[in-house]
């Protein structure tokens, strides 16, 4: 096949985020002093492997940097863009993967996942994470099969608001808290099924490497996974700033999706137009089921405009057990502090300012 040609069917398939058969590293491979031992998960940005750290003598979890719609492994091993033109955005990619290694390595928290290492070779680049026991947040609800209790969503949201808050004190933000980026452990030896343990969850993968590369294939709805993530992480919005309330929206989002069965509806279609039920209404169960506070915390949190949620993880909580009464309704779209001006007013404005200049010149002429 010709580069003309090949570049076509490429741009066929880009949109659809893809991953050759057999690209991951076979069971045996050695990586430094890490032996390959099998495929944990494949995300669209990376491939994660349990490995066996044969200095240390233990278990371990190995990230390999490999986005699925713009690199390819060679027959050598190696991994790199599949197209000469991908190269700038693979480079971007690899350099947002190995800043979110740095950034996870220097915090520690237990509900925040560790980077004990990380390196470039190959072309990519590997870190290395303790191997935890569990299952996605996603998995889980699935598997409960009905919407969890008000304490078990609490006891999830406890450590998961105070890793939060704890990487929002050095100023880094998440920005890609969803069900599948919460990794739930359980304990294997316990009696009873793994749904019934007590929670403890662990934030997976940030947001760095996907935001590059979603410049680079716009697969805008993969990146910014639809329903979690806030208005102001959608390309166009930089008017909107990002911030502790961008997890705040996602982290509200995870918990509506446990409570009402269902994850929000995209916030960008909510800036047109709101007609999402807030969690008070949506929640499933008998009525009472969950606390009128807790769930006006999350439609608080889900509340479109960053300004009108709770700034930081610590309001968000305090808000959690803040009383409600009983006929102050939460409202239920997100109404603007004060409604951006429309295009027409826009125009009209213009015309007023025209009519404006055009007299004083007037005027300035005639005097
Ligand atoms: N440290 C780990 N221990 C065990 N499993 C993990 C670990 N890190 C990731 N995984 C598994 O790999 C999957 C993808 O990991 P993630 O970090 O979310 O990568 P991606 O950037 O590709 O989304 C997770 O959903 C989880 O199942
Ligand atoms: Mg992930």
């Amino acid at each position: 096949m010709d580069d003309d040609a090949r570049e076509r069917a490429e741009q066929r398939t880009l949109l659809m985020p893809r991953r050759d058969q057999g690209s991951e590293l076979r069971p045996g491979h050695a990586l430094q002093e890490f032996v390959i031992d099998k495929l944990l998960g494949v995300g669209g940005y990376s491939c994660v492997y349990r490995a066996r750290d044969t200095r240390l003598d233990r278990t371990v979890a190995i990230k390999e940097y490999l986005p699925a719609t713009l690199a390819a492994r060679h027959p050598d091993g190696s991994v790199g863009p599949r197209l000469p033109r991908f190269q700038a955005f693979y480079d971007k990619g690899l350099e947002g993967f190995l800043n979110e290694a740095r950034l996870l390595g220097s915090f520690d928290h237990p509900s925040l996942v560790k980077v004990w290492r990380f390196w470039s070779e190959n072309g990519t680049a590997y870190m290395v994470m303790p191997f935890y026991e569990g299952i996605t947040l996603k998995k889980w609800l699935h598997d409960l099969g009905a919407p969890p209790s008000e304490r078990w969503l609490r006891d999830l949201s406890e450590p998961l608001m105070a890793a939060l808050g704890a990487m929002h004190e050095q100023r880094c933000y998440h920005r890609d808290v969803a069900p599948d980026n919460i990794l739930m452990l359980y304990d294997r030896a316990a009696p009873g099924s793994y749904l019934e343990q007590r929670p403890r969850p662990v934030l997976l993968d940030f947001g760095a490497a996907r935001r590059v590369i979603g410049d680079a294939t716009q697969q805008l709805t993969a990146i910014l996974k639809s329903g979690y993530s806030p208005v102001e992480q959608y390309e166009g919005e930089e008017s909107l700033r990002q911030g502790p309330w961008t997890d705040v929206y996602a982290l509200c989002a995870v918990l509506y999706t446990a409570v009402a069965g269902k994850p929000p509806s995209s916030s960008v279609a909510r800036v047109v137009r709101d007609d999402m039920p807030p969690a008070a209404q949506a929640a499933q169960g008998p009525r009472g089921r969950y606390s009128a506070s807790f769930l006006a915390a999350i439609d608080a949190g889900l509340r479109v405009r960053p300004e009108q949620r709770p700034q930081t993880m610590a309001a968000l909580r305090a808000l959690m057990d803040a009383p409600v009464a009983p006929h102050v309704a939460m409202p239920a779209a997100a109404p603007g502090a004060a409604p951006a001006p429309s295009r027409a007013q826009l125009w009209w404005a213009i015309v007023v300012l025209a009519m404006l200049a055009a007299a004083v010149a007037a005027w300035l002429l005639v005097r």
